[in-house]
Order: C-alpha cells, then sequence, then structure tokens
C-alpha cells in the first residue's frame, strides 16, 4: 500500500517543538509590547460569512485569494484572510457597551490562497493591534510607535529596518485634481503597487496607456512628491497637512520614517495615513508589517461613525527578519530535569520522587524504556534537558541524589527539599 504523505498541505506548516519555541517567543514579544500600550486581547473563530470580503473590503481578497467553501446549509464560508473585517464586526456589534477609544489586540492565523514564497504563504499568524473612535493624528502615531517598539523589544537596531508612510488622503486629492474616473484610479494604485514587480519600461507603458493626455501632470506631481516637496496643487490639503504633523510627532519620539509617495497597501478600506515596516536587508523584501486608518470600514455594520487605525504584522516575515540579523533567543527546554533509572527500584520509585518533585514546581520527565543508563542519557542531552538525576536502590534508600548538570558535567548531592530548592532559586 502505498503511503501517505508526512508533507503538510501545499503552504502551510508544521511547528515541531522547535518551530513552536520561536512561534512563542514571537507571541511573547507581541503580548508584551501590545499590553505595554494597554491594549486588551480578542479572539474569534476562524470562520467568516463570504460576504464580509467582498470588493469593499479588498478585491484581490474576494475574487482570488480567499479560502471560500459552501457548508451543508448551503452557506458561503470563508476562511478570514485578515482580522480587520472580524475586529470591525465586533466592534461594531458591541458599541453601545464599549468605552471609546477601544484599544484591542489579537494573533489570529488567516489563510490566503496565495503562491507560496519566501515570507508568504497560505497560513501565517498576524498580530492586530487597533485603536477604535479616535480620528486624531496621535492615534496614528501611537499604533506607528507601538510597531517601532515591537521592533525594537526583538532586539532590532534602528538601522535593521525602515518605516515607510503614506496617505491615501494625499493620494486621493492628486488622482480628483488631475479628475481621473474611478478604473483609472485604481489602475493607477494597482500598477504602482506593482512597481518594484516589472521593468521600468512597462511601468512607464501601463502608465501612458492608463492616463494618457494626462500621464506628464501626474508624473510631474510624483517627482515631487518623491523629492519630499509638495506640489502646488497639494498644498494645504489635509493629507498634506494631517501627514506633516504625524512624521513631526514620530520625529520628537525618535522615531525615524520615510515618507513614500509610492507605499499603496492593496486593501481599499484605508482612508488616511498607511504605513509599512521593512527589513533592510535585500534577502527579506516583502513587508514586516502594514497598517493604517479605515475610518470608514465600520459603516459596512454600523450607522455610526467609527474611526479607527491599526496593523497587521505576520510571524513569517519576522522570524525572516530574526534568523537573518541573529536575533533569535537561544532554544532552552522547556524540561527542567529527566528522571534516569539506575535498576527496578529506581525505575519503580521514579514516578512517585516525579510526582512531589512536580508538587515544588520543577519541570520533571521520567525516563520511559528499558535502555542502558548511558542511552538514557543520550536522551535527555538530545532533548537539551539540562539536568538529570539516575535512580536506584541507593538514592531511594538513602533520600540523596546527585543532580547532575549535563552540559557542565557539575555534581551536586542533594535531598528532594534541596532539588525543588536548587529549581526554585534557578
Ligand atoms: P497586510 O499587509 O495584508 O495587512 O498584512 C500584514 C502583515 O502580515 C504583512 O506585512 C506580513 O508581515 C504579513 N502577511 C500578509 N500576508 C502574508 C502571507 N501570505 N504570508 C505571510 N505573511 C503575510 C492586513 O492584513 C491588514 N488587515 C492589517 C491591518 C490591521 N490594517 C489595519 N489593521
Amino acid at each position: 500500500m502505498t503511503k501517505l504523505s508526512t508533507e503538510p498541505y501545499k503552504g502551510v506548516r508544521d511547528f515541531y517543538p522547535e518551530d513552536m519555541a520561536i512561534q512563542k517567543h514571537i507571541f511573547e514579544v507581541w503580548q508584551k509590547v501590545a499590553e505595554s500600550y494597554g491594549y486588551e486581547e480578542y479572539s474569534a473563530s476562524i470562520l467568516e460569512p463570504a460576504e464580509m470580503y467582498s470588493a469593499k473590503t479588498n478585491e484581490e481578497h474576494a475574487s482570488e485569494q480567499t479560502y471560500t467553501f459552501t457548508d451543508r446549509g448551503e452557506r458561503q464560508v470563508t476562511l478570514r484572510p485578515e482580522m480587520t473585517p472580524t475586529v470591525a464586526r465586533m466592534i461594531a456589534g458591541k458599541k453601545r457597551d464599549l468605552a471609546f477609544p477601544v484599544r484591542w489586540y489579537s494573533i489570529p492565523n488567516v489563510f490566503r490562497y496565495e503562491r507560496p514564497q519566501r515570507g508568504r504563504l497560505r497560513e501565517h499568524w498576524q498580530l492586530n493591534a487597533d485603536i477604535f473612535g479616535s480620528e486624531a493624528v496621535t492615534a496614528d502615531v501611537e499604533v506607528i510607535s507601538m510597531a517601532y517598539d515591537i521592533m525594537r523589544a526583538f532586539g532590532a537596531q534602528p538601522g535593521d529596518f525602515i518605516v515607510r508612510l503614506n496617505s491615501r488622503k494625499i493620494w486621493n486629492t492628486l488622482t480628483e485634481q488631475l479628475a481621473l474616473s474611478a478604473e483609472q484610479e485604481h489602475a493607477l494604485a494597482r500598477l504602482i503597487d506593482k512597481k518594484a514587480k516589472i521593468t521600468a519600461l512597462e511601468y512607464t507603458d501601463e502608465e501612458e496607456t492608463i492616463l494618457g493626455d494626462k500621464t506628464k501632470l501626474f508624473r510631474a506631481d510624483m517627482e515631487m512628491l518623491a523629492k519630499d516637496a509638495v506640489p502646488e496643487r497639494l498644498i494645504g490639503s489635509d493629507g498634506v497637512k494631517e501627514l506633516a504633523q504625524i512624521r513631526a510627532l514620530l520625529t520628537n519620539a525618535g522615531i525615524p520614517v520615510v515618507y513614500d509617495p509610492t507605499l499603496m497597501r492593496g486593501f481599499t478600506y484605508y482612508t488616511g495615513p498607511v504605513f509599512e515596516i521593512f527589513d533592510t536587508d535585500p534577502k527579506n523584501p516583502r513587508a514586516l508589517f502594514g497598517g493604517g486608518r479605515y475610518d470608514r470600514l465600520l459603516e459596512l455594520f454600523s450607522s455610526d461613525k467609527i474611526p479607527a487605525v491599526g496593523f497587521g504584522m505576520g510571524d513569517v516575515t519576522i522570524r525572516d527578519f530574526l534568523e537573518t540579523h541573529n536575533l533569535l533567543p537561544e532554544q532552552t527546554s522547556t524540561t527542567d530535569l529527566m528522571l534516569c533509572l539506575v535498576d527496578e527500584k529506581g525505575r519503580d520509585e521514579a514516578p512517585e520522587l516525579a510526582r512531589h518533585l512536580r508538587a515544588g514546581g520543577v519541570r520533571v520527565a521520567v525516563y520511559e524504556g528499558t535502555k542502558k543508563l548511558g542511552d538514557q542519557i543520550s536522551v535527555a542531552s538530545k532533548k537539551s534537558i539540562p539536568f538529570i538525576v539516575c535512580i536506584g536502590e541507593k538514592e531511594v534508600a538513602e533520600g540523596s541524589y546527585v543532580l547532575k548538570e549535563l552540559a557542565t558535567g557539575n555534581e551536586m548531592t542533594l535531598d528532594m527539599a534541596g532539588i525543588t530548592a536548587f529549581f526554585r532559586t534557578r
């Protein structure tokens, strides 16, 4: 009979204990920084009605990137491709009971039917941190500051990553003043979004096809913006003023950001400032974070206006970042001690001894099997369990045990209380 494959489904990962340890570290840093900003944790099911991901939130997702199926009751169901519509639904559903502004975070797994490649898979976990109910630029500054602090909490130096900032408002003003049709605006935004993936010639050709006789004006504006100068038609516009305030506040806080007029973000729900964080190492070209302001998304669920701003940060890209910059912490075992069995008496007594040690807070594994002592010790060492105690008739009779550290070979003779005391103070 042919055997089933041991590979996971295309584009998703198995988490062996070593991977789990890394993921746990990533989640702990996310959680710690999010809570240090006063964000409360929430969660939801991965299943959502498919209509949540219509063209209103993201065309790309709705058309080609979702896992959508029909359930037994003929309902269209989608595995969430992102958390933002879900959290918008939850906030709108409880708006009467919530004290705004609301600051929430979550670490959901999300699913996108993408072509798997470095930094891009079909399932990833994503920290989402969002603030609801504030229109002030200080809220935008807060979430960008949190994103920055997360990078620093992972041990990144300021030169290891770069924060890019743009504003949908500036873009909207620009395209409105050029009197572009919605289709033109949309095609242009998509073209800019994929600029890095096509040749310069392909880009200019398509730009001309979309814009026709407006190409020259548009190019002139974009060139000025790229030099961080404001084209005359945009001077004094809301988007420009707002972005200048945000940049000033971030600069005051010591957070370097780069204005990038070509930063588009794929989602159609963004309404104001948008930002992304990138690794400066070209090995990792995909964004580490992406976010922005989406003041109208909650209107899908509520007639009240609830402004919102936040970001998502993926576990795949941050893991690549941490590996590239040598920032992963050394792996340590979650077990303190293994009891090795010298003889029959040891085998009989080990479970009871383990029970006592566990009651004292020590994480203990008892060797299971019939191998020789040397082989038992290799098992402990292969699993990176730092300490062993060998138990036999003598140890049981005397109530005294030799605690051995495998890495150094150091030994201490202790009674049971001594062992628990040792691990408590470690
Ligand atoms: P996004 O830019 O699609 O934004 O995703 C945010 C981050 O999730 C990316 O920067 C990347 O780290 C990670 N990510 C996205 N897609 C993949 C993938 N296929 N494989 C691995 N990692 C990936 C959003 O999802 C917005 N909902 C974020 C947001 C929250 N905006 C406001 N609040």
